[in-house]
C-alpha cells in the first residue's frame, strides 16, 4: 500500500516540523499497512531557491532513512496484503464520526475538529491512536502483535515534491529534479482559481513534450473553483493521474464528488497529504474502507495495482 502524499519529511515545509514528529507520522502508516512512501514537501518556485530546497530535502530525507535503520521502534512486521485490525479498528471510529456528522449536518458530534489553512480534518478521540511522549519509543502495533507470519520490512521511502503551479510550468527544466526518486512522476497542485487554457497548455506540455508522468495532488479540492468545467473537462482527458487526500472520503462535503470521480473511472491514486500526526494526520486506511464499503474491493485492487506500477517503473 502506497502513501502518494505526504509532508512527512521534518523542517522542510509546513508538515512535521521535527524527527520526532515524522516518527509519529511513520508509526501511523505502519499501523494502517503501508509500505510505500512518497516524501512530496512544498515546491514554489520562486519562493525558495532551487538548490536551497534540495539541500534541505536531502538532509531531511537523511535523516529519516537514518532513523529508519538505526531505530527497532519504527522497524515493523506488517502484511502488506491486508490492512491490519488496528486499522480497521480506525476505520469503524471515523465512519461512525463521520456518519454522525452527515446525519446531523453538523460537527457537534465530532470529537474535536480542527481548521487548517486549507483543510478541515477530525482528529482525537480515535482507538488505538499513536502518542508518544517527547518522540520516544511507539507501542507495539498490532500488526506486529497478531500477524506472526508478516514479513519483516521498514517503509520504503522516496523523496520527490508537491509542485505548485506556475506560468510557463510545461518550459521548466527543473522538473525532472522534483520527479521521485528514480522516476519520472510528477505531483503538480494546481491552482485554487477558476482553470485557464494556459494551465491546460502547460500541463499537457509537461505530459507530451517533457515527458512526464503527472499526478495531479488532491483533486477534490478545486472543483468548487471551476464553474466553467471546459478546462476541467479537458484536463482530466490528458494521460495524467488524479489523486484524492483519503481525508476527502471522510467528509460528508466532498465525500459525494470522490465517489463520482471514482465511479467514471478516473485512474485515481490516494494520499494521505499528512501534516501532523494529529491536525492532519496519515488516514489512508480509513479512506480506503470508505472506498470499500461504497465501491468494492476490486476498485481498491486496481488502485494498488497502479500505485506499484508507478511505484516501479514510472519513467523506466
Ligand atoms: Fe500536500
Amino acid at each position: 500500500m502506497t502513501d502518494f502524499h505526504t509532508h512527512i519529511l521534518p523542517g522542510i515545509d509546513d508538515g512535521s516540523q521535527n524527527l520526532e514528529e515524522t516518527r509519529r507520522l511513520l508509526a501511523q502508516e505502519l499501523q494502517q499497512g503501508v509500505t510505500h512512501i512518497l516524501a512530496t514537501p512544498h515546491f514554489y518556485a520562486g519562493r525558495d531557491t532551487e538548490e536551497h530546497f534540495f539541500r534541505k530535502r536531502e538532509r531531511a530525507l537523511a535523516a529519516v532513512r537514518e532513523a529508519l535503520a538505526a531505530d527497532k521502534d519504527i522497524r515493523r512486521e506488517v502484511t502488506p496484503s491486508s490492512d491490519p485490525c488496528s486499522a480497521e479498528m480506525r476505520v469503524e471510529a471515523e465512519q461512525k464520526m463521520s456518519a454522525d456528522a452527515d446525519a446531523n449536518h453538523t460537527d457537534k458530534t465530532r470529537s474535536r475538529v480542527l481548521h487548517t489553512n486549507d483543510e478541515t480534518v477530525q482528529a482525537g478521540g480515535l482507538p488505538g491512536r499513536l502518542e508518544t511522549a517527547g518522540g520516544g519509543n511507539l507501542p507495539e502495533p498490532e500488526t506486529t502483535k497478531s500477524s506472526g507470519a508478516g514479513k519483516k520490512t521498514v517503509p520504503e521511502i522516496r523523496a520527490a515534491a508537491e509542485v505548485y503551479y506556475f506560468p510557463h510550468m510545461g518550459e521548466a527544466d527543473i522538473l525532472p529534479r522534483l520527479c521521485m526518486e528514480g522516476g519520472n512522476l510528477l505531483l503538480v497542485e494546481m491552482p485554487f482559481v477558476q482553470w485557464t487554457e494556459s494551465m491546460y497548455r502547460d500541463v499537457e506540455k509537461i505530459i507530451r513534450k517533457q515527458k512526464l508522468t503527472v499526478m495531479l495532488a488532491h483533486v477534490e479540492r478545486y472543483r468548487e473553483f471551476q464553474k466553467d468545467k471546459g478546462v476541467w473537462n479537458a484536463v482530466f482527458d490528458l494521460p495524467l493521474y488524479p489523486q484524492i487526500n483519503a481525508g476527502s472520503l471522510l467528509r460528508f462535503r466532498s465525500r459525494g464528488f470522490v465517489l463520482k470521480f471514482l465511479k467514471a473511472g478516473h485512474k485515481v491514486l490516494l494520499g494521505s497529504d499528512c501534516h501532523h500526526s494529529e491536525y492532519r494526520p496519515a488516514n489512508l486506511a480509513a479512506g480506503r474502507e470508505v472506498i470499500r464499503k461504497k465501491l468494492g474491493e476490486e476498485v481498491l485492487r486496481e488502485m494498488d495495482l497502479l500505485g506499484e506500477e508507478l511505484w516501479e517503473h514510472a519513467g523506466k
